[in-house]
């Protein structure tokens, strides 16, 4: 069958999108629901906002004065989408600008906070309009756990020790008071810390041996102040830099890390020459997922040299930095990294979230990079306008797994052939929830082709099936502020129940939950 699709010129040139079907796949799911082991932290569905581009600006903050609804400067829009995801918690400053941030730059009255250069991201100047108090208050305001990254590349020891007293003793001290002074009389609840972030790069161009030093001496003045208690992160490596993972697990006590972080970026092309978000190839999309599948391997690799130090799996990988980039939207300013969001992206974004479920073992945390504007965004927002992308409804799609049992599942993928070179079609988490309702979450790679998934459920009485798919016509498609729902969520009808064998249509390019009762 070939569906008929009319595209302008450029993109017939550009793109190779076709909706043909070729021919069906076929794969045998086997799920036992009662072999129950890991729990799947909601920590894996982490955000990362970081002060670049119009993330924090206009993204998030608009200021008190501004005609857009806001409380207290905090967009109402952006907070009422955030919360009906759960969003476990928001990991901020940065990124590569927290190790150029001062944090008191940041309190006090708005008016009197020093002016900076981001130096980073586009050279602008940074008013510190959005600080603590700012970024706290919008944690309270959605509902999320923040997760707060010092400065350990050009800060100080004395500087990181300061805000955390700052922000969670409750007594009498210079900070408690200084605090209070601000408005702030008791003081919040902050776990999740990181010290310092890409310590081998923008946060100090650190070889692993000195950056395991200035960590201890770092995270031992990072005090737990009355019943708060800091969930440390050390800054981890980059991609396959097995040596930097091993270097930190070799010379840290696992009792001085909560977490090591992770960061690898999907890249469609090369780093000079990315690749459009929205214009691209069937051969660019094949190597985009290609790129993301890789995380699997990342992951295990990372996983396993932590194994060995750490055999009880104390100590979580937090992948903390994750998601597609592309080349900047044309005529956008190139440091403030906006880029468009696609049903590529939303793959990439399940594909993901199914293999740090399946790795919950040792994932306990990951960050999309970032929440609004900037890289694979959950949200855009330009002016008053805000409009969702296809990789906020796979954040929507998959919250059922947070804090759910995680069920192995036993299955061989189809493949997905491109030009003599595969992968796989399909990707799949599933898990069961304190209810005992379980949900399986299936990406489906391949444009030409429908998989049938046979799924043999086991230590379940199956009784009502419901599913929820995201797809598109192309592989493009994407949401805009004119036409803002091209993609969205549907309700999945192509399932056929015969007791507890599930049969399963998914369609070409598409991720579809299911939800087991
Ligand atoms: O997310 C954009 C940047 O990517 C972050 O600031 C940095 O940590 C990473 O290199």
């Amino acid at each position: 069958m070939m569906k008929k699709i009319v595209l302008p010129l450029f993109v017939l040139f550009s793109m190779v999108i076709p909706y043909t079907l070729n021919a069906q796949k076929t794969s045998l799911v086997i799920l036992n629901a009662d072999l129950t082991k890991d729990t799947i932290s909601r920590h894996i569905y982490g955000n990362f906002s970081e002060h670049l581009g119009h993330c924090i600006y206009g993204g998030i903050w608009v200021g008190e004065n501004s005609p857009i609804p806001n409380t207290r400067g905090i967009r109402n829009d952006v907070v009422e989408a955030l919360k009906r995801l759960n969003i476990p918690n928001l990991r901020w400053p940065g990124g590569c600008f927290a190790d150029e941030y001062h944090w008191m730059d940041g309190i006090g009255p708005r008016a009197a906070r020093p002016k900076m250069v981001n130096t980073h991201w586009g050279g602008v100047v940074e008013d510190n309009s959005f600080g603590t108090h700012e970024f706290l208050d919008l944690c309270e305001q959605v509902g999320t756990e923040p997760y707060i990254c010092g400065n350990l590349g050009s800060g100080s020891v004395e500087e990181m020790s300061k805000w955390v007293e700052y922000i969670t003793f409750d007594g009498q001290s210079p900070m408690a008071e200084l605090r209070k002074q601000n408005g702030r009389d008791k003081p919040w609840k902050v776990s999740l810390w990181g010290v310092g972030n890409e310590n081998w790069g923008c946060g100090g161009n650190m070889t692993a041996e000195f950056y395991a030093d200035q960590y201890k001496r770092y995270a031992t003045y990072c005090r737990n102040y009355g019943n708060n208690r800091l969930f440390k992160i050390a800054g981890g490596a980059n991609t396959n830099d097995y040596n930097w993972t091993e270097t930190l697990m070799k010379n840290v006590s696992i009792n001085m890390m909560g977490g090591i972080s992770l960061h690898y970026y999907t890249v469609p092309g090369t780093w000079d020459k990315k690749g459009s978000a929205t214009n691209f190839t069937e051969k660019e999309y094949f190597s985009t997922l290609k790129s993301t599948l890789y995380m699997e391997e990342l992951v295990t690799r990372h996983s396993a040299i932590m194994d060995q130090y750490d055999p009880q799996k104390k100590v979580a990988l937090f992948v903390d930095e994750w998601g597609t980039w592309y080349d900047v939207e044309p005529g956008t300013n190139p440091g403030f990294l906006f880029q468009q969001n696609s049903m590529r992206d939303a793959l990439v974004a399940a594909i993901n979230l199914n293999i740090f479920n399946n790795h919950c073992d040792r994932v306990g945390g990951a960050n999309i990079a970032q929440m609004v504007n900037v890289l694979q965004s959950i949200i855009f927002t330009d002016g008053d306008k805000m409009v969702l992308t296809p990789t906020y409804y796979i954040f929507e799609m998959y919250k059922v797994h947070q804090q759910a049992a995680l069920i192995p599942l036993n299955f061989e993928s189809p493949e997905y052939v491109f030009e003599g070179k595969s992968i796989p079609a399909v990707t799949a988490s599933a898990s069961r929830d304190k209810k005992g309702t379980v949900h399986v979450t299936f990406t489906q790679a391949d444009p030409h082709n429908e998989v049938e998934i046979t799924l043999d459920i086991r230590g379940l009485q199956t009784g009502s099936v419901k599913g929820s798919v995201l797809t598109a016509k192309e592989l493009n498609a994407h949401n805009t502020f004119e036409n803002p729902e091209v993609i969205k969520t549907q309700v999945f009808t192509s399932v056929k129940q015969n007791k507890n064998l599930l049969t399963v249509k998914l369609p070409p390019a598409s991720i579809v939950t299911l939800e087991l009762n």
